[in-house]
């Protein structure tokens, strides 16, 4: 950490080992708690509940078996192009790059970019970025798999991660954002996003983003709705951490998965939809929230781009796209930049 140009003094400091540790904010930042979102995120005619909260850990455990689903293409093939990668990408990298992943992963994908850089590296750094803890456990398996690794981990919002990263030092950064998660974003905050991703950058930092692609809908639906109803059970259960969390009483036999694919916004939604009137209350929230029968509770947007919106995107955020990887159906796709 010698070479550190500006102490990040909002956070503390844990140190497991000579190659990890961690970072994370004192309890200083004033936040939404997830019992006054959903008290304004349910009490209006349009209801939401952000897709954040559906990792908790089951969640979590559930996402990862939607990740090998049949019928949930984007993770394999999202891996398929990293391959891909592995003879091209070092080209573009050197014995200076850091890897920075908005997300942590144990999964495969990290895995492959690592495999990239260590062949380059005698020592390589990692500098994962997760709001949440499971950072620390994936962290301690990939430090048994990689003999020169280093890992500072980021126990942060990625807003705040980055912000931490811009004032750490003044080391390249390959900063990787995999798995569409992009879509999630609605597009005003996708472009934010891009932006404070930008800003976080020098020149000679690369940034890898991986983005779905427009398809048939009907590939699409299936993979939002696949026959053993495991994402039906995601869904379901952002309702039973509710209940958990919250004191709420949610009967999850009154609701079903719903999930379509928006042709204009070019976007799959997910909702629960009411199956009776009923009244549920959410205790901790003060609120008592009446549904009627086929009422939607919204609660994902993925979308879904073409190549020349990717290209578009990147560019008006201050990106400039150095080289992009498709699969060979044009299902997925990894772009690389830099900044402009
Ligand atoms: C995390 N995110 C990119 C997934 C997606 O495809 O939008 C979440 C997901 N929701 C249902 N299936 C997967």
């Amino acid at each position: 950490m010698s070479n550190t140009i500006q102490k990040n003094l909002d956070y503390k400091k844990y140190v497991v080992s000579t190659k990890l540790q961690y970072f994370k904010p004192h309890a200083t930042k004033i936040e939404k708690t997830f019992a006054e979102e959903i008290s304004s995120s349910l009490n209006r005619d349009s209801k939401f509940i952000d897709p954040k909260y559906f990792y908790d850990k089951k969640g979590s455990d559930l996402f990862e078996k939607i990740c090998s689903l049949p019928e949930y293409y984007p993770t394999r093939t999202e891996i398929s192009i990293l391959k891909q990668l592995q003879d091209e990408l070092p080209s573009y990298l050197d014995e200076n790059f850091r890897l920075v992943e908005l997300g942590s992963g144990t999964s495969v994908k990290t895995r492959l970019i690592l495999d990239i850089l260590v062949k380059l590296q005698d020592t390589t750094e990692y500098f994962p970025i997760d709001i949440s803890e499971i950072l620390t456990e994936s962290s301690e398996q990939l430090l048994k798999d990689y003999d020169g690794l280093h890992i500072t981990g980021l126990i942060d919002t990625y807003e705040g991660g980055l912000q931490f990263l811009k004032n750490f030092d003044d080391k390249k950064n390959l900063i990787i954002f995999l798995g569409s998660s992009f879509g999630n974003f609605s597009p005003n905050d996708g472009c934010e996003f891009l932006k404070k991703i930008n800003s976080t950058m020098k020149s000679g930092d690369l940034f890898l983003i991986g983005l779905d692609l427009v398809k048939d809908s009907s590939v699409l639906e299936s993979a939002y709705d696949d026959s053993q109803g495991i994402t039906a059970e995601f869904n379901l259960n952002i309702l039973s951490r509710i209940n958990d969390e919250l004191d709420a009483d949610f009967s999850l036999k009154n609701f079903s998965h719903y999930a379509i694919y928006n042709e204009k916004k070019q976007r799959v939604e997910m909702y629960l939809k009411s199956l009776v009137n009923q009244s549920v209350i959410v205790s901790k929230s003060n609120l008592l929230l009446n549904l009627e029968k086929n009422e939607l509770i919204h609660t994902e947007h993925s979308h879904k781009f073409t190549l020349s919106q990717i290209s578009e995107l990147l560019d008006s955020t201050g990106f400039q796209i150095k080289q992009t990887w498709l699969d060979d159906n044009k299902h997925f796709s990894l772009t690389l930049a830099s900044k402009n």
